[in-house]
């Protein structure tokens, strides 16, 4: 986002831009590992170039005044205030101010004007680009010490608090960790991470984003996650992390169909990652490609978090040619991630643009992915 349009808007909004510090934080991809966070497993993410902008003030009163450039709406609380905003897209930040003066940072009163390039709904995480930016910037500026990691958890925390998703940690953890030109492997149960240079030569990632709203608000997501929960719990283990494929079928008659198969799903996803992380290793990007197809298969058949313009997507990748592809994030619409060789890339994104358009009556987007920096202060 153009920190001078910010800049101007600041002005226009708060009288005077002196004194502003600008932050920002990007939006992901993930490789693979899809609804696994949660699950205490594996994930594959990366940064992205697209972020959140933020031009923040502190000053002397006790509240906050918010600018959403994008939407073109503003929005004022106090930092007492427990109810917060009714505005979804507010309570975002309003759950970082409230979640880092839980853990004991003295967040004071101050104006912000943010906007960014994330695009919306399409399960690029521009929600926890937006809770990283604000937590990152609010932790420095108020002198709160707390790590990257800590920071990540309050973006989580606001999002099962205030706006009602029991999302994993994935999001929230690449955009602070974020590294220009690596993906990063993280262990969701122990917190550690590797960082994979990414440098696939031969070989692009796209997205194409459906440009179906994905909403995770008030959606099946949490579902996912109880079904998942009530597998371990009859399992007896904490996480599905901890279930192996015979401990599952140990269980198969005392649970739901539709809870074996998203369970299934999910012990599958735990060892493409790992599968995918070898394949890396020896450069075999054919390998990797292969695991997003049955990413994608599960996502759709057994997880149920695709629909039907992504499917089409997908099917479409195939069709041309492309190595691996699949529904990206949290699901119900949104971006597919494509593996695609140099060779097949000008046709696939002609075509998928062309026969998307005829079969829906709509466009979707194409978004070349630049893996980047995670969150940070730019001026
Ligand atoms: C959303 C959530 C993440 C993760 C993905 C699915 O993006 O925020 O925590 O669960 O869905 O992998």
């Amino acid at each position: 986002m153009d920190t001078m349009k910010l800049r101007l808007r600041f002005e226009q909004q708060f009288g005077n831009a002196d004194g502003c510090s600008v932050w920002m934080a990007p939006g992901r991809i993930n490789l693979i590992g899809e609804h696994t966070d949660y699950n205490g497993g594996f994930v594959f993410p990366g940064a992205v170039c697209q972020s959140i902008t933020a031009l923040i003030r502190t000053c002397s009163e006790p509240r906050v005044r918010l600018w959403a450039e994008d939407l073109g709406m503003g929005c004022e609380f106090d930092l007492d205030d427990a109810e917060g905003p009714d505005t979804v897209h507010f309570r975002y930040v309003y759950g970082v101010v409230r979640e880092l003066r839980e853990r004991g940072v003295d967040v004071k009163g101050f104006d912000a004007v943010y906007g960014g390039d994330v695009p919306l709904a399409a399960g690029m995480s521009s929600s926890a680009a937006l809770e990283c930016c604000f937590a990152n910037a609010l932790n420095e500026l108020f002198v709160g010490g707390l790590d990257k990691m800590a920071l990540a958890l309050v973006g989580q925390a606001t999002e099962h608090k205030y706006v009602g998703v029991k999302c994993g940690i994935m999001d929230q953890f690449v955009s602070m960790y974020g590294k220009a030109g690596s993906l990063v492997r993280l262990d969701c149960r122990s917190g550690e991470f590797v960082y994979y240079p990414w440098h696939p030569e031969g070989y692009r990632l796209v997205l194409v984003n459906s440009c179906v709203k994905h909403e995770l608000v008030g959606s099946p997501y949490n579902d996912r996650r109880n079904s998942c929960e009530r597998v371990a719990a009859a399992v007896g283990v904490e996480t599905l992390r901890d279930c192996s494929w015979d401990m599952l079928e140990g269980v198969r008659k005392e649970i739901s169909d539709e809870d074996y198969r998203r369970a299934k799903f999910v012990l599958g996803e735990c060892d493409r990652v790992l599968a995918v992380s070898s394949a890396l290793e020896r450069g075999d990007y054919e390998t990797v490609g292969k695991q997003m197809y049955l990413t994608h298969e599960g996502l759709s058949k057994d997880y149920e978090v695709s629909c039907e313009e992504i499917d089409f997507l997908v099917e479409e990748a195939v069709r041309c040619g492309v190595t691996g592809a699949r529904i990206m994030g949290g699901g119900f619409g949104g971006c597919t991630i494509n593996l695609v060789r140099e060779e097949v890339y000008d046709r696939f994104v002609k075509e998928v643009q062309e026969r998307y358009k005829e079969r829906f009556g709509r466009e979707c987007k194409v978004i070349p992915v630049v893996i980047g920096d995670g969150a940070r202060r730019i001026g």
